[in-house]
Formats: C-alpha cells, sequence, structure tokens
C-alpha cells in the first residue's frame, strides 16, 4: 500500500507582487512603424501606451523581482517555498526552464520547478494548480509567476500586433488557508482555433533563414471569442464558488483589450461598486503578466485591499483560459 499525501483542506494567495518595465512606449512610437492612428488604438484597444522592457529587464530579472516583492507581501520565507511555476511564452529557450533559476535567485534552489504554456492564461492556470499542490499535499507554499517579453517576438511593422503586446511579470504566494482563498477553476480550450494567434513557423524551420518567428493575431475572432465566450466561463467561476455578482469587490479579466473588459462586465451584469482592473490603457497586454499587474496597478491605486473577492479570468494563444474567484491577500 502506498501512503498518499495530504495538503492543507484549504489554500489562498497569501502574497502578490509584480514587476513594470521602466521604459513606457507611446502610441506615437508605435505608429513610426505601422500605418495607423493614435485615436484607431485608443478607440479599438483602449491603450494609450505600454511598457516595453529594456536590456536588463529579461525575464529573469523581471521575474525574481515580482516574486520578492510577492514573498515580502505574504511574510513566507522563500526556503518555505516547495515550487516554483512560471507562465510565460518568451523564455526563449527550449529548455531548461527559466523557474529553476528564479527558485535559485528567490532563495528556493531545491524547489521543484517548471515553467508552463498557457498564453494569457498562464497565470490563473499557475494558480490554479498551485491550489491543488497545496491542497495535495505535494507543496507547502507554491510560487507562481506570469511573465512576458512579448516585445521580444512582436513584429514592430505588423499593425494587427505591434500596438498590443508588451512586457511585464506578476508572482503569487499560494499556501494554506484556514478558510477557502481560491475558488474551483473553470478553465479548458479549443484547438480547433490554434492558428488565431500563433508562431507560423517552429524553431526547425527557421533555423538557418535568420527570420524571427513572430507572433501572429487574427484578431477579430479572438476578439468575439473572448467577448461572447468568457464571459460564459467567468460566470461559471463565480457559479462554483457560489459567489454573487454583488459579493464581488474587483473584477480582473486578462488585460487583452478595454473593449473586452467592457463586454464582459456588462454581460456579467457587475453592480457598479465592482471596481474593475483598467491597466492596459497603460500597460498594453502583458499575457501572462496582466492579472497579476493588474492587481498590484489597483493596489497602489487604493481601489483594492487585502480580504478583497475578485473574479480573475485568463485567455489566449491555444486557445485557452482559465477563471476563478480568489480573495486578495
Ligand atoms: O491576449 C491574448 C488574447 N488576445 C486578445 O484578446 C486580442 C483580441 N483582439 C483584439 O483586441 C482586436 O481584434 C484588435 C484590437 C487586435 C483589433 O480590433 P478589431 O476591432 O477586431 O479590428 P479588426 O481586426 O476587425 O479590423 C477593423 C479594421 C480593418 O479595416 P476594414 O477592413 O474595416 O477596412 C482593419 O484593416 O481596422 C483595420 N485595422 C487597423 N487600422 C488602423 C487593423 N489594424 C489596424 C491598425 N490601425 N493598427
Amino acid at each position: 500500500m502506498i501512503t498518499a499525501s495530504t495538503g492543507s483542506q484549504y489554500a489562498g494567495i497569501l502574497g502578490i507582487g509584480s514587476y513594470r518595465p521602466r521604459r513606457a512606449v507611446p502610441n506615437a512610437e508605435i505608429l513610426e512603424q505601422i500605418d495607423s492612428s493614435d485615436e484607431w488604438i485608443q478607440t479599438r484597444s483602449g491603450i494609450k501606451e505600454r511598457r516595453w522592457a529594456s536590456e536588463d529587464e529579461t525575464v529573469l530579472m523581471m521575474s525574481v523581482n515580482a516574486a520578492k516583492e510577492a514573498l515580502a507581501d505574504s511574510g513566507i520565507d522563500p526556503s518555505e517555498i516547495g515550487c516554483v511555476i512560471v507562465a510565460t511564452v518568451t523564455h526563449l529557450y527550449q529548455t531548461p526552464a527559466i523557474a529553476t533559476r528564479i527558485a535559485v535567485e528567490v532563495g528556493a534552489p531545491t524547489a521543484a520547478a517548471f515553467d508552463i504554456s498557457a498564453a494569457c492564461a498562464g497565470f490563473c492556470y499557475g494558480v490554479a494548480m498551485a491550489n491543488d499542490l497545496v491542497r495535495g499535499g505535494s507543496a507547502k507554499y507554491v510560487l507562481a509567476i506570469g511573465v512576458e517579453r512579448l516585445s521580444d517576438i512582436t513584429d514592430r511593422t505588423d499593425r494587427g500586433t505591434a500596438f498590443i503586446f508588451a512586457d511585464g511579470a506578476g508572482a503569487a504566494i499560494v499556501g494554506p488557508t484556514d478558510e477557502p482563498g481560491i475558488g474551483p477553476v473553470v478553465w479548458g480550450s479549443d484547438g480547433t482555433q490554434h492558428q488565431v494567434i500563433s508562431q507560423k513557423e517552429s524553431w526547425v524551420e527557421v533555423h538557418g533563414n535568420h527570420n524571427w518567428p513572430h507572433l501572429t493575431m487574427d484578431g477579430n475572432p479572438v476578439f468575439r471569442w473572448a467577448s461572447f465566450e468568457m464571459a460564459k466561463a467567468a460566470q461559471r467561476a463565480l457559479d462554483v464558488a457560489g459567489v454573487k455578482a454583488e459579493q464581488l469587490d474587483l473584477f480582473v479579466p486578462h488585460q487583452a483589450n478595454m473593449r473586452i473588459t467592457d463586454a464582459m462586465r456588462r454581460t456579467l451584469k457587475l453592480p457598479e461598486h465592482v471596481k474593475v482592473a483598467r491597466d492596459i490603457e497603460r500597460q498594453g497586454n502583458t499575457s501572462a503578466a496582466s492579472i497579476p499587474l493588474a492587481i498590484t496597478a489597483m493596489r497602489e491605486a487604493g481601489e483594492a485591499k487585502s480580504g478583497d473577492l475578485a473574479l480573475i479570468i485568463g485567455f489566449g494563444a491555444g486557445l485557452v483560459y482559465a477563471a476563478q474567484v480568489i480573495r486578495l491577500p
């Protein structure tokens, strides 16, 4: 008979942190390379400027900064971290995972560590896995990170993507709690739409021709899918958590497009008092990093506080999505 692991009955997010690159890139700079206008970008996406990483703001550096902030927020000693999960599509090495180096630099050098590829749903996937690892007893505390340097894989001359994607990192410490701090995840995928946000060539195909496999996006089908289907997933996340829209304090969807956020807010019939994340206006779309970046921005603005109930939902390339209700640390 094998002894089964047992963990904490409940888990929650104990600390959150983020790293926002120093350089703000206004729409005017994007317009130097694409045929568009400041007005089009603002009305179609809500973006006024985005953050792009400088050379020293690597995936590792941004992750470590976000993780250290989350650790300090949680009060957990880094040596207690049993697992590091890094959601990213822009650590541009096939192997090894960036998670192992982050584990070393944050002071958890022997933790289990791995990367996951779940695009803009990455942070929510990471939190869902962390929740189950803590509750299943595989780790007492988990560091879940979402980090991207999308500027590295964006074609600056492609007017379908050049204005939208951006860089940054966010992190959460998940650990045991006395009350449920993370609701059941509602997640899934639709691989029939794998091509709508994708790299069109594999590394094997580009080998030798020096072209970079940029990220392409057929934005409008993604826009329609996100606006209609994601509100349903978000509603299901509320239902399975037993939480009513009126009980929410915050709605923090992946910062993909302000219009998608507004469409979801309307469909979910969120009451006026529910504060809605709008970090995209100043930060652009940072994929796996966008939700924790938006949460920390709301905290800094005094819009979010400890104990708030938040509905979070990530969605993107795959297509993949994940939504859950969380209580803020
Ligand atoms: O983060 C991962 C998940 N990603 C998302 O959720 C992103 C989802 N998609 C979007 O946010 C939107 O689709 C975009 C903001 C990317 C585009 O907005 P849209 O309302 O879907 O525009 P569209 O692609 O349907 O294009 C509308 C028009 C077209 O012209 P016609 O055919 O109507 O004459 C495009 O050629 O706008 C034109 N257009 C542009 N015009 C000026 C497309 N890109 C641009 C541009 N500047 N950059």
